[in-house]
């Protein structure tokens, strides 16, 4: 049995380091010259214009899936001529404009940070007299770890708040004063069986995800689940989907969701009885999913620009170490780390042991 993965990066590795156990093989399709993804199987280099290169992709696999939601949808409709694919594409659409994705949310009365379309300076003008200071101007497509994004605090940064942004093709929306991000990953097969992961409490640096801290027994993880579920039952969705948020008081706002694994579930490579990725794999062959419960306190941390000293990092007890075999450069993801414990106070005191590179990284405890 074949998986064939559309994107080549450190997810597509993680899917197939969790799927080579159960004696799957994997094809990675991407674009790029050197990909992370290609330790797990053959890759195909191929622009995703590439039909041929696509129809070869899609015939030398049984299932095919994604780990990136900017896989543009007429190359999921070439696929999918020749092979199963799982999610299917409406999920990448529905996300790949996040006008859309925030109607998606109101349409399934999931709640978001009011927004605006702004396509011009008088558009600007107008979303700030509707939603007041601070906002945020977003791209509408092709954003991710917050490029494309600028925040306007006040009347004087409009103006360079402007020249900054892409002027065109924007959504503003209001700055969302959060309590804290959480987010949910899910996954269901199509035989209907669905699972949920304890909630995770992530810090953004910059736009970037420094940390994860899975959340056992979180009293929002109920809302988080509702939610969800609207997700997968209006998108007929097979496979794992995470989902951000924005918690204010008792409320959840959606962010984003991605159709895909994520890097705010990580943490349960080793800290759930069966990973995001392996989940992911069972999702897509429709084979009984694995057990999403915690095993006691988990906490990821990035690895951004560079990676910290493996050997020090390993000297920690409870730590685990994955490289994903990129070069190092400033804000990329290049690895993380993921600490082990079986109470928090156990969890602070192993983060507190690693090198200096992770300082900080405890705060959200
Ligand atoms: N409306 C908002 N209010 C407050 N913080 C925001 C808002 N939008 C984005 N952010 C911050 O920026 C981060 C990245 O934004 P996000 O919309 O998730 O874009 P990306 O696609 O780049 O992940 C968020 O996780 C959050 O920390
Ligand atoms: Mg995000």
């Amino acid at each position: 049995m074949t998986i064939g993965i559309l994107g080549g990066g450190q997810l597509a590795r993680m899917i197939g380091l969790a799927g080579i156990p159960f004696g799957l093989q994997f094809v990675v399709f991407d674009p790029a010259e050197q990909v992370g993804g290609s330790a797990i199987g053959r890759h195909v280099r191929a622009s995703y214009d590439d039909e041929d290169a696509l129809i070869e992709f899609a015939g030398s696999v049984d299932v095919a899936t994604y780990e990136f939601e900017n896989v543009p949808v007429h190359a999921v409709s070439v696929v999918e001529q020749h092979c199963k694919v799982l999610p299917e594409k409406t999920a990448l659409h529905e996300t790949q404009d996040r006008l859309r994705e925030n109607q998606l949310f109101n349409r399934l009365d999931i709640a978001t940070p009011r927004f605006c379309v702004v396509d011009s300076r008088q558009d600007l003008t107008n979303a700030v007299e509707t939603l007041g200071y601070p906002i945020v101007l977003k791209t509408r497509s092709g954003g991710y770890d917050g490029k494309g994004q600028v925040v306007i605090r006040s009347e004087d940064s409009v103006e360079s708040g402007w020249i900054e942004s892409a002027q065109d093709n924007l959504l503003a929306e209001e700055f969302v004063p959060f309590d804290r991000e959480v987010s949910i990953v899910a996954a269901r097969r199509p035989s209907g069986e669905t699972v949920y992961y304890d909630i995770a409490e992530n810090v953004h640096r910059g736009g970037i995800l420094r940390t994860s801290f899975n959340r056992p027994g979180d009293p929002i993880q109920g809302l988080a689940i509702e939610y969800v579920n609207r997700l997968f039952d209006e998108l007929g969705y097979f496979g794992v989907i995470a989902l951000e948020c924005f918690q204010v008081g008792d409320s959840l706002l959606a962010n984003e969701y991605a159709p895909r694994v994520h890097n705010t579930g990580h943490w349960t490579i080793e800290g759930a009885e069966a990973s995001q990725f392996e989940n992911h794999v069972r999702a897509v062959l429709d084979i009984p999913l694995g057990s999403t419960a915690s095993r006691g306190y988990s906490a990821m941390l990035n690895c951004i620009g560079a990676l910290p000293d493996r050997d020090l990092c390993l000297r920690v007890p409870g730590v685990h170490f994955h490289s994903y075999d990129k070069s190092a450069r400033p804000g990329r993801k290049v690895g993380h780390v993921t600490v082990r414990a079986d109470s928090p106070a156990d969890l602070e005191r192993r983060i507190s042991l690693l090198p200096d590179f992770f300082s900080g990284a405890g705060d959200a405890l």
